[in-house]
């Protein structure tokens, strides 16, 4: 049986990426999109959600708007990293679709009392939306099978600053709160999406997949190599969230460790970090599967085959 996902996310280029992953696997049931603030606006991350449901060919499934702004701290936008309108050079028509009645937050709860254990939340943005399901709800925690969540940075540096991440920079107290939630929680940081660079040889390889989506690829995907080499003398782009995506498709793409991880709330210079305890000082329960090795390869192998598939 497919298994059921909400996709919580900021589109993004990487976030388009893992959406279009999504929309072709027969391995997952998508319930709906929550989107929320992040790479840009929520409007624009909004409107970029309408847009590529369409072009994936998924439009009947909901999507719900999520938060405008973190729960404590001030927006940050990252236009630097995905464009002005949040997909770099990609332009898309624009959508026709009607949002959600419901609320993003509100959509979670929603389908987890539907279908309680067996929803997962793909977590790719802020994590604004879910932290408001859960305090809005306490007792919803025990009813979400799982989450996987592109976030944190646990020996690899940050990349919004020197230590944070920035889905976790962008709103640590909502990503505090659902790691200490107690829900069966897989994090996926950054170090392993930065061994996951797309590269041009790899967008080559993408050469059966129908023109439309070719090209969202490739006019997203230049903008993004040209941050990455700019800023980060990296060759290419991390695709972040399609790796956290694929992880619902094959969990043996990572090797996982099992810590207690904590965000620091605190420290002005290391705010937003996410600490894991990974020789057990603490004497705490681990309270996140934490993925520290990837096959890069395998993965970049399935990504391609599956971007292939849209015909
Ligand atoms: C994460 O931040 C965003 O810019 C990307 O979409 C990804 O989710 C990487 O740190
Ligand atoms: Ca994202």
């Amino acid at each position: 049986m497919p298994r059921k996902v909400i996709f919580d996310t900021d589109p993004g280029i990487d976030d388009a990426l893992a959406l279009l992953l999504l929309a072709v696997s027969p391995e997952i049931e998508l319930l709906g999109i929550t989107v929320t603030h992040g790479n840009t606006s929520q409007e624009k991350c909004l409107r970029n959600a309408l847009s590529l449901v369409e072009l994936a060919g998924i439009s009947h499934i909901e999507v719900a708007r999520g938060a405008e702004e973190p729960l404590v701290k001030e927006l940050s936008v990252a236009e630097e990293t995905h464009g002005d309108g949040g997909l770099g050079y990609a332009s898309l028509p624009p959508s026709n679709k009607a949002i959600s009645k419901v609320a993003a937050h509100d959509f979670i709860i929603e389908q987890v009392e539907k279908y309680p254990g067996e929803v997962t939340i793909l977590a790719v943005g802020p994590m604004t939306n879910v932290a408001l399901a859960l305090l809005k709800r306490p007792q919803l925690a025990q009813k979400i099978d799982s989450i996987i969540s592109m976030g944190g940075a646990i020996h690899y540096p940050g990349n919004a600053t020197p230590q944070a991440e920035y889905n976790v920079f962008c709103d640590p107290e909502a990503f505090d709160i659902v790691l200490r939630s107690g829900i069966d929680f897989t994090l996926v940081p950054l170090d392993v999406t930065y061994k996951c660079i797309f590269t041009k040889e790899h967008l080559n390889r993408i050469d059966r997949a129908r023109r439309d989506i070719k090209e969202f690829i490739t006019e997203s995907t230049r903008f993004y190599m040209e941050f990455h080499v700019k800023h980060q003398s990296i060759e290419g782009c991390a695709i972040n969230d399609p790796l956290a995506a694929a992880l619902l498709l094959d969990p043996n793409l990572v090797k996982s460790e099992d810590y207690f991880v904590r965000v620091d709330l605190m420290a002005p210079t290391s705010k937003a970090k996410t600490i894991a305890d990974y020789y057990g000082a603490l004497k705490e329960p681990a309270n996140a599967h934490v993925a520290m090795q990837v096959d890069v390869e395998r993965f970049m192998d399935l990504f391609i085959e599956r971007m292939n598939r849209f015909q």
